[in-house]
């Protein structure tokens, strides 16, 4: 049964005293035209990541295609990948180890704003986050990673039960859209589901009921 709208409905809303860092606006990004049916062609896991530094661009680039705003219409907004209701029920963070002109540590995304902000979660940085996946490699040797934490209240109050459904479905397409953006700027990238629930909410302050870690991928150059 529908209940109220919750307050929480609104994804990456930062407090007041927290810097906002702005992204290059992926609309003026002059990326190379790429061919869709090569992009889904080459497609595939990479885990093995070089040394090098991810430019701002690119990251910008992958968090609009995963979770940016493309159009606002009477108090929705709807982003690059779908979501049931277009109610968007996730909260994105980033794990920078190398990207031009940002300090390592985690960050949260901010889709109305195309921003980040730094994050402050209690042991919050790569090595922790690193230690608590199956392949800790994986996040330790990223340029940058992403954690995406759902929060089932934003689906809940109006899906009922099967708002359940719809926060997994919908994490495989932001990951699936990670992937093919990735595929188009021949960066490489992992899906990570392999991590310990209780350790990688602890890490973020959430508590793994109002908001779980749901899935989390890494990024890199292709060595
Ligand atoms: C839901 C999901 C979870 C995954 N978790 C991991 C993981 O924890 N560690 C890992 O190395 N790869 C992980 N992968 C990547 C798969 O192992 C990979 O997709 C598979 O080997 C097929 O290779 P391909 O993506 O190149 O086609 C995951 C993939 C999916 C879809």
């Amino acid at each position: 049964m529908k209940t109220e709208e919750p307050k929480t409905r609104i994804c990456g809303v930062c407090e007041p005293n927290q810097t906002i860092i702005s992204l290059p606006d992926p609309r003026k990004i002059p990326l190379d035209p790429v061919i869709l049916w090569d992009a889904l062609d080459s497609r595939e896991t990479t885990r093995k990541y070089s040394q090098d530094e991810l430019y701002r661009w690119e990251l910008s680039t992958l968090l609009h295609y995963t979770q940016g705003v493309r159009d606002k219409e009477n108090g929705s907004h709807f982003r690059t990948v779908p979501s049931a209701g277009a109610l968007h029920p996730f909260e994105i963070r980033i794990v920078v180890n190398r990207v031009t002109g940002l300090d390592s540590g985690i960050y949260r995304y901010l889709p109305l704003d195309h921003a980040l902000v730094r994050e402050e979660c209690y042991s919050g940085d790569s090595a922790s986050v690193a230690k608590v996946c199956k392949n800790p490699v994986l996040i330790a040797t990223s340029a940058v990673s992403f954690i995406w934490t759902a929060v089932p209240e934003r689906m809940i109050w109006k899906f009922g039960q099967r708002g359940w459904r719809y926060l997994f479905i919908e994490a495989g397409h932001i990951c699936q859209n990670l992937y093919i953006t990735c595929a188009g700027l021949q960066l490489g990238m992992c899906a990570i589901g392999s991590y310990d629930d209780n350790e990688i909410n602890c890490i973020l302050g959430i508590d793994g009921k109002t908001e779980f870690c749901i899935y989390m991928a890494s990024v890199g150059r292709k060595q």
